[in-house]
C-alpha cells in the first residue's frame, strides 16, 4: 500500500481540499498508472453531491473522476497487455465478476457485480473506490484500454466516459449512412455524440438551449442546429429522426423529442437527472416509438471506440484546467458553460 495525493470532498456540501489516499501495490494482474488527465464529468458532480442519493447514494470523502488518461510506471508479473511507459487509459468501471453473461458477452456494463471508479466498496483495501482526481491509480489490467498515439492526451481523456457514453448506444440502434439522428444538449457527451454520429456518417441535427453553441455545433459535425426552447423550429422535424441521444443533465421534457421521432424511432436516454422525467404514452403509442437507456459501454467496445478516434483522428474539445479549479469548473457545468469538457492537468497536483 502507499499513499497518493488527491481531491476529495467530505460531504455533499463541502467544496474540494486536497487529500491523501491509499493505493494497493500493484498486484499481479495489475497496472500502476500515473496519471497525467482526468476529465470532468457531470456524473462526477451529481455523485458527489449525492443528487443520485435514490439510487446510488454517495459516501465520502469522495474522489471522483472516471476519464482517466496516463503513463504506465509499473506492471504485475502477470500482465501482458501494458509495460511501463505505455499510455493508458481507465473509464468507469475498475472490476467485475467476470462469470456472468454480460461479463462473457464483454459487456461488463452490465455486470451485476462490476465495480465502479469511484464510491464502490474496494475489495482490496476495504472502504470504498477513489477515482482519477488523483496522482496515480492501481487498477487490473483487464480494466485498462489502450490509448491511440495520435491523440491529445488532455482531449483523450474524456473519450473514457462522454466517449463511450455515445459511442455504445449509437452503434447499439444502427446510426449511419441514411439515418437522421439528433443529439439534445450541447455538453461533454453530447459533443462527443455529435463528433460519433458525424463521423458514422449519418445527417446529425444538434438540440441544444444555448444560442452561442450553435456555431460550434456545425463545426463540430452538425448538419443543422435546432435551438429547442424555439417551438418553431422543432415542429419543423416532426415525425423525422431515426434516432435521438438525450444527454441533458438537468430536468427538461422530453415529450417534445419524442414527437420528434419517425415511425419506430429510438431515443435513447443517456443523460441522468436527479429528478424522474415524465412523458405521455401517446407520444410512443402513435408511432411505435421507443425510448431506452444506456449505461457507459464494455471494455471491448471502450477499445473500438478509441481506435476508431485515433483512426479518425478526433478526440473531445477540452478546456484545460489545474486541479485548484474543480469548484470552480462545477460552479461552470451547473450554467452549461464548458466547451465542451474540463480536463484536469495532473501535473497541477504536484505544485
Ligand atoms: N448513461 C451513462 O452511462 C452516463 C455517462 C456519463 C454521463 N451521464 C450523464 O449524462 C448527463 C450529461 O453529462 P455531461 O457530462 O455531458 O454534462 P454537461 O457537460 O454538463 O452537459 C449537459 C448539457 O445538457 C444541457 N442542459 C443542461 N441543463 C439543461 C436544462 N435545464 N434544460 C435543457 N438542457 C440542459 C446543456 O446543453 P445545451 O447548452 O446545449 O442546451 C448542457 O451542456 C449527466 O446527467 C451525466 O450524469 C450518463
Ligand atoms: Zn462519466
Ligand atoms: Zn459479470
Amino acid at each position: 500500500m502507499y499513499q497518493a495525493k488527491a481531491y476529495s470532498v467530505a460531504s455533499a456540501t463541502s467544496p474540494f481540499a486536497s487529500d491523501t489516499i491509499a493505493r494497493r501495490d500493484p498486484n499481479e494482474n495489475d497496472v500502476k498508472i500515473e496519471i497525467l488527465f482526468c476529465g470532468v464529468c457531470h456524473s462526477d458532480l451529481h455523485y458527489s453531491r449525492n443528487e443520485w442519493s435514490a439510487v446510488m447514494p454517495a459516501t465520502y470523502p469522495c474522489v471522483p473522476g472516471h476519464e482517466i488518461v496516463g503513463r504506465v510506471v509499473k506492471v504485475g508479473a502477470a500482465v501482458t497487455k501494458f509495460k511501463a511507459g505505455d499510455l493508458a487509459g481507465v473509464g468507469c468501471l475498475v472490476d467485475s465478476d467476470r462469470t456472468c453473461s454480460a461479463c462473457q458477452a464483454g459487456l461488463e456494463q452490465f455486470c451485476p457485480g462490476q465495480v465502479l471508479t469511484y464510491g464502490f466498496p474496494d475489495k482490496h483495501l476495504g472502504g470504498v473506490t477513489y477515482g482519477g482526481y488523483s496522482e496515480s491509480i492501481v487498477v487490473d489490467e483487464r480494466f485498462v484500454v489502450g490509448i491511440p498515439s495520435n491523440l491529445n492526451l488532455a482531449a483523450a481523456a474524456p473519450l473514457l466516459c462522454a466517449g463511450i457514453t455515445t459511442y455504445s448506444p449509437m452503434r447499439h440502434w444502427g446510426v449511419g449512412a441514411g439515418k437522421k439522428v439528433g443529439v439534445v444538449g450541447l455538453g461533454g457527451l453530447g459533443h462527443m455524440g455529435v463528433k460519433f454520429a458525424h463521423a458514422l456518417g449519418a445527417h446529425t441535427v444538434v438540440f441544444t438551449t444555448s444560442a452561442n453553441k450553435a456555431e460550434d455545433a456545425l463545426r463540430l459535425g452538425a448538419d443543422e442546429v435546432v435551438l429547442s426552447r424555439d417551438a418553431a423550429q422543432m415542429q419543423k422535424h416532426t415525425g423525422s429522426f431515426d434516432f435521438l441521444l438525450d444527454t441533458v443533465s438537468a430536468d427538461h421534457d422530453i415529450n417534445a423529442y419524442i414527437q420528434l421521432l419517425a415511425r419506430d424511432g429510438n431515443m435513447t436516454l443517456v443523460g441522468a437527472p436527479e429528478k424522474p422525467l415524465s412523458f405521455s404514452s401517446f407520444g410512443l403509442i402513435v408511432g411505435r416509438r421507443s425510448i431506452s437507456g444506456s449505461p457507459i459501454g464494455g471494455l471491448a467496445e471502450t477499445q473500438e471506440m478509441l481506435d476508431f478516434c485515433g483512426e479518425h483522428n478526433f478526440a473531445s474539445d477540452v478546456e484545460v484546467i489545474a486541479m485548484q479549479q474543480i469548484d470552480e469548473a462545477y460552479a461552470r457545468l451547473l450554467k452549461a458553460d464548458v466547451k465542451y469538457r474540463f480536463s484536469i492537468d495532473m501535473a497541477s497536483l504536484k505544485g
